[in-house]
């Protein structure tokens, strides 16, 4: 496991502190685009959870924050338990590359921040196409909603040149063409859409008949 963090320093500084205005707007944004507000969603490498709550608050789905750290479960069940949504979010410890979900038995997969730090991220789309149902979608990727959101948090985080610097590497290792190929190489229908404000993987698996 690569990845570390300390999850309640996340939660109370970043997720609830710097960050806090972009989960709602990328909420939006997401159910907008795809259409989708019934079902089952996915919030993958969802950490403490907040995009969760927040597709829970405007939608009538059950969410499941799917995550490698036990204690960003913990957290994201608090968290939506305080957002008042506890009875709709729930959280499982996993890895994408491992997806604890049948085939064909979820609507909506989303993942902010995450996908970065899979260990096999080809292999981890591969899981999301699987246990996405036809008609099903995928918003996978990073971003802050808006460049307004992106430059609030840049002079936020202004005394910390470092987060600016590793945010600027993670996107110059996973440049827009690197997620198209790998779009390829699996089969998969989708865009990349790269914009200041974030580059996110959107696809929907085909209706059967479509297929
Ligand atoms: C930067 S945080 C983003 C958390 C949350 N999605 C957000 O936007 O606030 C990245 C999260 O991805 C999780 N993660 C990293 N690799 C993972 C993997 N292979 N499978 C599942 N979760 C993973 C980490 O534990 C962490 O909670």
């Amino acid at each position: 496991m690569s990845y570390t963090m300390n999850a309640a320093e996340f939660n109370e500084k970043i997720m609830k502190g710097h960050f806090r205005k972009i989960y709602p707007v990328i909420a939006a944004q997401l159910v907008e685009r795809t259409g989708v507000s019934a079902g089952r969603c996915i919030d993958l490498g969802g950490g403490p959870g907040m995009l969760a709550v927040c597709i829970a608050k405007i939608t009538s789905m059950k969410v499941t924050v799917v995550d490698l750290m036990p204690e960003c479960v913990e957290l994201a069940r608090e968290n939506s338990a305080e957002a008042g949504v506890g009875d709709r979010v729930d959280a499982v410890v996993g890895v994408a590359e491992a997806l604890p979900f049948d085939d064909g038995s979820v609507d909506l997969v989303v993942s902010r921040g995450s996908i970065f730090f899979w260990q096999d991220q080809q292999q981890g789309l591969a899981e999301v196409w699987r246990v996405l149902r036809p008609g099903g979608w995928a918003w996978i990727g990073g971003g802050f909603g808006t460049a307004e959101l992106l430059r609030e948090i840049e002079a936020a985080k202004a005394d910390d040149p470092e987060w600016n610097r590793k945010r600027k590497e993670r996107m110059t290792q996973n440049p827009p063409e690197h997620f198209r190929a790998m779009l390829q190489r699996l089969g998969i229908e989708g865009v990349v859409e790269h914009q200041e404000a974030g580059t996110w993987i959107i696809f929907r698996k085909p209706e059967a008949a479509e297929a």
